[in-house]
């Protein structure tokens, strides 16, 4: 596989006790670690936000830069006032960050939307007419359902080890009448597991066999580099919320053609060139085909600047570092986890995969909505519990596969997610937590 699945700099072994462990950089300033929350006992400790698969934090750079154009704002595209005007030259310099922080090739549209469920969305509506989409059943629903709308949907069975996602893609479109228009959509990094998949490979049997392919970069660009050309995806979508900029926007960026053909998302004002009343008393629509064909509706410009200050400030942060010290973390957390006897961490592709700042486990014995809430009443601790929107996933991991509670498997389970904000004293309290609820 790729050196790109060897991306995160390997963990350093820091050994089992967490309070021995060398110290790390400091994180990148978030919003929300001097937040105080009551506990059960009536005390208060402050908050140890370890959910950033589901929303991260907002960087304080984004949440400064937020604050500092407010006072600027102003209509995008549709107003010939100076706050209009700047508003909207914020808004299209925005676009030229997130294409840059993307690596876009140079005729690649980068459309605002409001999530990664948005985008995939929208993609799913822009497929030409007969296009077939090929998908793993382990992916979010965000990737997993939007096509069995629009498209016909081969679901690939999950595969245990990145060759064998690739051997199963090549074995699913090698069947295909190439006549057809063709898509595939994979996910980066698993929001269940954390597990890089091989994206470059995928991306290569994608197009060897004349399809194309969309990545899901939800939980990858928040820990690493994604370069759309270097990759050689056709598409990527993410969401801001998880990328440090909860302001309500999305991306999809990726070739043009696909989008400038479709019909656009919504219909409404901004995507128009030209609107006319027809001579049989109807509305003739002349849409635009750059990248507001499908941003109809007044753009939301404070979240495209937001997810832009965001790829600035990690870009100059330097993901080297801040995957070094995220591996560090969790080299940590995951010895520590090791170590318990009844602490099972899910995993697709077996001992020695690469993953990101996400974890999920089950501990034998305890329901995981009630550990969840133990860490929260007891420690100050934010997770996740349950199916994470990945439900076939998180059933094939947990051993509860169809929704069947036969057994005594569990059926949810517990999910522990960090990156650039984490303190490592949150890591640490949570490994504290779980070793004392589970002695
Ligand atoms: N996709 C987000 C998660 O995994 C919401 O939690």
């Amino acid at each position: 596989m790729s050196a790109y699945l060897d991306a995160p700099a390997a963990p350093t072994a820091p050994g089992p006790a967490a309070t021995s462990a060398p110290a790390l950089p400091a994180p990148l300033p978030v919003l929300g670690t001097d937040v105080d929350v009551p506990l059960a006992d009536g005390t208060e400790v402050p908050y140890a936000a370890l959910d950033y698969a589901a929303s991260a934090p907002a960087l304080r750079r984004v949440w400064d830069d937020v604050a500092a154009y407010a006072p600027y704002y102003g209509s995008v595209h549709r107003g010939a006032g100076y706050l209009s005007r700047l508003s909207t030259d914020l808004f299209e310099a925005s676009r030229r960050t997130v294409a840059e922080f993307l690596g876009c090739r140079p005729d690649d549209q980068v459309v605002f939307t409001r999530s990664t469920t948005d985008s995939l969305n929208l993609l799913a509506g822009a497929l030409p007419e007969g296009c077939e989409v090929f998908v793993f059943e382990t992916e979010h629903h965000a990737a997993l359902l939007p096509w069995q709308r629009t498209a016909r949907v081969s679901v690939l069975d999950a595969p245990r080890s990145p060759v064998a996602a690739v051997a199963t893609l090549e074995a699913a479109l090698a069947g295909r009448d190439t006549a057809r228009p063709a898509l595939v959509c994979v996910t980066g990094a698993s929001n269940v597991t954390g597990e890089l998949w091989p994206v470059p490979e995928l991306a290569a049997a994608a197009h060897r066999h004349g399809a194309r392919i969309v990545l899901d970069a939800a939980q990858l660009v928040p820990h690493l580099p994604v370069d759309v050309a270097a990759l050689d995806v056709d598409w990527v979508a993410f969401s801001g919320h998880k990328l440090y900029a909860p302001f309500g926007a999305g991306v999809l960026a990726g070739r043009a053609d696909w989008l400038r053909a479709a019909d656009p998302y919504l219909a409404g004002g901004g995507a128009t060139r030209s609107v006319v009343r027809t001579a049989d008393g109807g509305v003739g629509i002349d849409w635009n085909v750059d990248d507001s064909r499908h941003e109809a509706g007044s753009p939301n410009v404070i979240g495209a600047y937001a997810i832009a200050s965001a790829c600035r400030a990690l870009t100059e942060a330097g993901f080297e570092h801040l995957a070094a010290r995220e591996q560090a973390l969790l080299g940590r957390l995951t010895s520590a986890l090791a170590e318990l006897p009844r602490v099972r961490v899910l995993g697709l592709f077996g001992e020695g995969a690469h993953r990101v700042g996400v974890l999920s486990f089950v501990v034998d014995g305890y329901d995981s909505a009630a550990f969840a809430a133990a860490l929260s009443d007891r420690y100050g601790i934010g997770v996740r519990d349950g199916l994470f929107c990945a439900h076939p996933l998180v059933r094939l991991l947990t051993g509860a596969e169809d929704g069947d509670a036969c057994g005594d498997g569990p059926l949810n389970a517990v999910r522990v997610s960090f990156g650039a904000g984490t303190p490592e004293e949150h890591v640490d309290r949570f490994v504290t937590a779980v070793r004392e609820l589970t002695a």
